[in-house]
């Protein structure tokens, strides 16, 4: 018998959707045999006790998440998500670099030090990608350091302020959809597949910050995993496989017929009603692989 303890912090039960998820993995759990517990950060010095940890709470590697996750993969306890997978998420400049290296068919992008913020690169920039272009500080999450630009005024403004968070900053091609496929990935096998629809004149999904109700999101729209595009599944498959073998939301974007990532997450949301009803399986599949 597997004993599992669920790490979340008070917001992850904010949101009935989030909180209905979440007690479909205790309820799975515990028909399949194992214990299912939620730990909280009061309690993190009992992680020796438990056989798994499954980390629901935001990741970054400066919160309290990256420090259970260091902590159950050091005590060689099954974890999601590994640390590395934590690291590797969280910075969007290390992320573009591996699936450059490894040929994931990405959005154009080329990185900007502060050394580089002067005309003739702004120019240069503009007559690669073309206007407007997006500009991204790397360690952000919730559409927070993701901005458009399409003149070299604004593209100062922007490119300046990020320039505070961070030295290097990714610039890419504006390449607008009517929708984000988002593949969700567990050990390098196809969980669930949903298209995240973009709100009516917006450009990005949404900019939730969990526990924070303002923001506006777009549809989810499920669709079943065995009807996915052969070569979505492939591009998932792909930019997943160089970050590591564990459980993953991929952003990829539909372009002229062909698949570009976007970004991979770490920690993908899991709404009940979103993007489990179609391959209600997701909760099994996820217990499974922190049991086995
Ligand atoms: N180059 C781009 N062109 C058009 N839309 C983009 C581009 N990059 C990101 N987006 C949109 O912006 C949103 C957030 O971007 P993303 O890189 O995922 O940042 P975050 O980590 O903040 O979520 C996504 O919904 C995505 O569709
Ligand atoms: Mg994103």
């Amino acid at each position: 018998m597997s004993r599992i303890a669920c790490f979340v912090e008070k917001y992850n039960f904010s949101d009935p959707r989030e909180e209905a998820a979440l007690q479909n993995f205790k309820q799975t759990a515990e028909k399949s045999g194992s214990q299912f517990s939620f730990l909280f950060r009061e309690n993190i010095e009992d992680i020796p006790n438990y056989d798994a940890v499954f980390i629901r709470a935001t990741t970054d590697p400066l919160f309290t998440s990256y420090i259970v996750s260091k902590t159950a993969w050091e005590l060689g306890k099954k974890v999601i998500d590994d640390p590395e997978s934590i690291k590797i998420c969280a910075n969007k400049i290390h992320q573009y670099a591996l699936f450059e290296k490894h040929g994931v068919p990405r959005i154009p992008t080329v990185f900007l030090s502060k050394d580089d913020l002067h005309h003739k690169k702004i120019t240069e920039i503009f007559s690669t990608l073309g206007k407007p272009v997006v500009i991204k500080a790397p360690y952000t999450s919730f559409s927070r350091y993701v901005e458009k630009a399409a003149c070299e005024t604004s593209f100062r403004e922007v490119a300046k302020r990020f320039f505070k968070k961070s030295d290097v900053l990714a610039i890419q091609k504006f390449t607008p959809t009517a929708f984000d496929w988002r593949v969700g990935v567990l050990g390098n096998d196809i969980l669930y597949v949903c298209k995240y629809m973009i709100p009516k004149g917006k450009w990005k999904h949404g900019a939730k910050l969990r526990g924070k109700p303002t923001v506006i999101w777009g549809r989810t729209v499920s669709i079943q995993k065995k009807d996915m595009p052969p070569r979505l599944r492939e591009v998932a498959l792909k930019a997943c496989g160089v970050i590591g073998k564990g459980l993953y939301g991929v952003d990829i974007k539909e372009v002229y017929g062909e698949y570009v990532v976007v970004e991979v997450n770490d920690n993908p949301s899991i709404y009940a009603g979103y993007e489990d009803s179609m391959d209600q399986d997701i909760y099994q599949r996820i217990i499974n692989y922190l049991s086995a």
